[in-house]
């Protein structure tokens, strides 16, 4: 007797042989495999750091004290971070032209690193970094965290990464495409995220409202388990993502 993991697995492969527009939308728990900690949940970085390090607000009158957490969670420990299994499939299926977009609310660039083209960064990236009087923008690379709050070498202004603090507006052409997805995707992965964060965890719902299928990978149920998800793969993300491109494999075979 197939086990219930492996009955939906093949359940959720041939929606996505089938799927017409496979978006996927994803979070922090695509990268835990990456070494990348999640946000909630056991170890992560909100039971260690106050989100408050990361409100808009609190930036621009603590400097100093914002940026040497920001260094020490988004520097320090995404420079070091590789794709995993997760976001290599992601790559190979959009390759393929069987992933159509990518949705993600991380800042850590890996499906770009992964070889992903179409990803819609909707909280921003950590790889910019922006002078919030002059607006020039400067690689993340290039700026030197030794001494902090690093500072634009044009006018000396406050640089601040180019992701999304709590407090501030979403992109808008990342909205305009998240949206764009949530109303023509017919089958969208929601990969490794709580869905506690709005206007985020919108796009999945929008989608499900429209009609879309939703697969969901997460080893947990999530704030879209119970009255979004068609088929939730219990699993972490690379280990799952892996045995349905097996089984996708078959699939096409026959
Ligand atoms: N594979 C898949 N899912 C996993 C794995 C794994 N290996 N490990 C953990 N998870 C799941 C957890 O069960 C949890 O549901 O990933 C999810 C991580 O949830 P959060 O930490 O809340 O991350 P996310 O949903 O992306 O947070 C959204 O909150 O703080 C803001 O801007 C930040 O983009 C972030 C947003």
């Amino acid at each position: 007797m197939l086990d219930l993991l492996e009955l939906n697995l093949k359940k959720a492969a041939q929606i996505i042989a089938e799927a017409k527009h496979l978006a996927a939308f994803t979070g922090a728990g695509i990268s835990v495999e990456s070494g990348i900690p999640s946000y909630r949940g056991q170890g992560g970085i909100w039971t260690k750091y106050n989100p408050q390090v990361l409100d808009i607000n609190f930036f621009q009158e603590n400097p100093e004290e914002s940026w040497k957490h920001i260094r020490n969670v988004f520097y320090d420990y995404f420079a070091k971070a590789q794709p995993n299994a997760a976001h290599q499939i992601l790559a190979k299926w959009e390759q393929e032209g069987r992933l159509k977009s990518i949705v993600t609310q991380n800042i850590d660039n890996l499906h770009h690193a992964a070889g992903n083209v179409n990803v819609i960064e909707f909280h921003g990236n950590s790889q910019v970094m922006t002078c919030t009087k002059c607006a020039e923008k400067y690689p993340a690379k290039q700026v030197n965290l030794d001494k902090i709050p690093p500072k634009c070498p044009k006018c000396n202004g406050l640089l601040k990464p180019d992701f999304i603090f709590f407090g501030e507006g979403i992109p808008k052409d990342a909205f305009e495409q998240s949206d764009f997805e949530s109303n023509n995707a017919d089958v969208f992965l929601v990969i490794g995220t709580t869905g506690e964060v709005y206007p985020a965890a919108e796009i999945p719902k929008n989608a499900a409202r429209n009609g879309a299928k939703i697969i969901e990978i997460n080893p947990e149920d999530s704030a879209f388990t119970r009255n979004f998800t068609t088929v939730h793969l219990k699993g972490k993300a690379g280990e799952i993502l892996t045995r349905l491109d097996e089984i996708l494999q078959t699939i096409v075979k026959e």
